[in-house]
């Protein structure tokens, strides 16, 4: 058994989620489904990034003091999760006691070892994107992902050595029997980050003077870690650090970090040089996904296109959503979310092809053989072939996820659902029914089984989903990948349910 620990980066709770946090969260919980599904140890932490200049302006805002807003925001991603099913192991909070106190120990171990100096920064920062900026970062001197203007700091502040580990990182991420060996995907991305370090490192300034929402150093307590280095620790702290080692060592180095591009800098090179720097492992793989946009915008609060999870768990169920936006373009690549083709795309991958089905096989085995799957005589060679396509499935399913490919995985369901139904079609049940009652038996097993095979890959991607499918085929808790495994005589649901109820384009969402 080899353990799995996946991650999504820990959302900032300065407002209520929407479907751009869904979108990475749905992509890692598939992963550790899927790694579950495969006997993996699998760790599935997310979480909130809750301290920082930006959650207490936004608390300042709504007369509250920090603490009490994050209490309710965070209410909002845990809610949302739960309607998504995300089946994550831990919820981290920045704000919890034992993760500051592990924020604390980290950081004192950077100063131990002499990592850490102190010194004055100047320069510009943008509390939206709590992040230093210079001036090529700007466009017409303003931040172009919040539309304002960084303001200007100048601070005595304690800074990283972060030019330190240039070389570090460069044999890190280039040599491969390197110890601190780690990925950076995709390929493209990892040339950003290879060419961003060979143009230099700078030191870090991780800590505020000028700010009392966060974990004071435990060196100088004037002044709070900087949000980011406090937001990276997150990962560790999750699993045991520092006071329960054994749990750490369990799962450390993490096997994948899931984020989108916006934030690759802070885990493709900050996160690995502060782990090497404290004589820790970088973690495994670091995958930066694209963004996207609804209908060609950005989305966001002056747009007014922000989409809640709950709207789209609304319009397509949990299991619905979960597929429709996991698939809709190429994990890694940068997307545009157009709501009525969603609503196409559930009609016609999910209610036509997947429901009708499942439907249709349930009608059939009623209809024809009591209820009852029947017992197989020899495969014809049509038979074999969708027998062969089913359970080639799962190989195609392995190397795709194994590339974080969404879309190909889903694809290959897709495939033998649509086999499926051309074969319904090509030895048409309701003519042998008349007649060929042997062959009708075969047909019949090969359809359930080759069901049930769905049925399991769905999993992932699609957990009720893939559990009512065993449901209406009698197979309930029948998950192997491997042909031949439905008993004969086991019991279709007796009123086959739609599993997908079909929705009108142009209804929009619910608000
Ligand atoms: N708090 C930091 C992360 C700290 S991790 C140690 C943060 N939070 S965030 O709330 O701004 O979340 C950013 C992440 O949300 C992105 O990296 C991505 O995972 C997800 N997305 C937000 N909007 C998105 C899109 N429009 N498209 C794709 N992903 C989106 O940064």
């Amino acid at each position: 058994m080899s353990k799995y620990y996946v991650t999504t980066p820990i959302y900032y709770v300065n407002d209520v989620p929407h479907i751009g946090h869904a979108y990475t969260t749905i992509a890692a919980d598939v992963l550790a489904r899927y790694h579950r599904r495969l006997g993996d140890d699998v760790f599935f932490l997310t979480g909130t990034d809750e301290h920082g200049a930006k959650i207490a302006e936004a608390a300042a805002k709504h007369g509250v003091t920090p603490k009490q807003f994050v209490d309710t925001i965070v209410e909002r991603f845990k809610e949302a999760w739960k309607a998504l099913e995300v089946s994550n192991d831990f919820f981290v909070r920045t704000s919890d006691p034992h993760h500051e106190a592990g924020v604390a120990n980290f950081l004192e171990r950077l100063y131990a070892s002499g990592d850490l100096y102190k010194g004055t920064y100047e320069g510009l920062y943008c509390v939206g994107c709590e992040q230093f900026k210079t001036e090529e970062d700007l466009v017409n001197g303003l931040c172009p992902y919040h539309n304002v203007k960084p303001i200007w700091y100048s601070e005595e502040n304690y800074f990283f050595r972060l030019s330190r580990y240039q070389d570090s990182l460069l044999r890190a991420l280039t040599d491969p029997s390197d110890p601190n060996h780690y990925l950076v995907k995709p390929t493209s991305r990892f040339n950003e980050v290879l060419g961003k370090i060979r143009l230099g490192l700078s030191d870090l300034s991780i800590s505020r003077a000028s700010l009392a929402w966060g974990v004071p150093l435990p060196f100088d307590p004037s002044q709070v870690v900087y949000v980011w280095i406090d937001a990276l620790l997150n990962y560790v702290t999750a699993i045991g650090y520092p006071d329960d080692m054994k749990h750490f060592h369990r799962y450390w180095p993490a096997d994948q970090h899931l984020m989108a591009k916006d934030i690759l800098w802070f885990h493709a090179i900050l996160w690995p040089a502060m782990l090497i720097a404290a004589g820790l492992r970088p973690p495994r793989a670091v995958f930066a996904h694209g963004f996207f946009t609804i209908g060609g915008q950005r989305m966001s609060k002056t747009l007014g296109n922000v989409i809640a999870p709950s709207d789209l768990v609304a319009r397509f169920g949990a299991d619905g959503a979960r597929y429709l936006l996991v698939t809709d373009f190429p994990f890694g690549t940068d997307g545009d979310f157009n709501l009525d083709n969603l609503v196409t795309r559930y009609n016609a991958e999910l209610a036509n092809d997947l429901g009708n089905l499942i439907n249709r096989t349930v009608s059939m085995v009623n209809r024809y053989t009591e209820g009852a799957v029947p017992s197989p005589g020899a495969l014809t060679e049509a038979d074999a072939e969708v027998k062969a396509m089913a359970t080639a499935m799962f190989e195609q399913i392995d190397r795709a996820l194994d590339d974080l490919d969404f879309v190909t995985a889903a694809d290959a369901i897709r495939a033998v659902v649509s086999r499926a139904n051309r074969y319904v079609e090509e030895t048409a049940p309701w003519k042998l029914a008349k007649g060929d009652l042997e062959r009708l038996t075969t047909v019949l097993y090969v359809l359930v089984e080759t069901e049930r095979l769905v049925g399991v890959a769905l999993w992932p991607f699609m957990p009720a989903t893939s559990e009512k499918v065993l449901d209406e085929l009698g197979v309930a808790g029948q998950l192997s990948r491997t042909w031949g495994v439905t008993p004969v005589g086991s019991r279709v649901s007796a009123q086959p349910r739609p599993l997908f109820p079909r929705i009108e384009i142009g209804a929009g969402l619910t608000h």
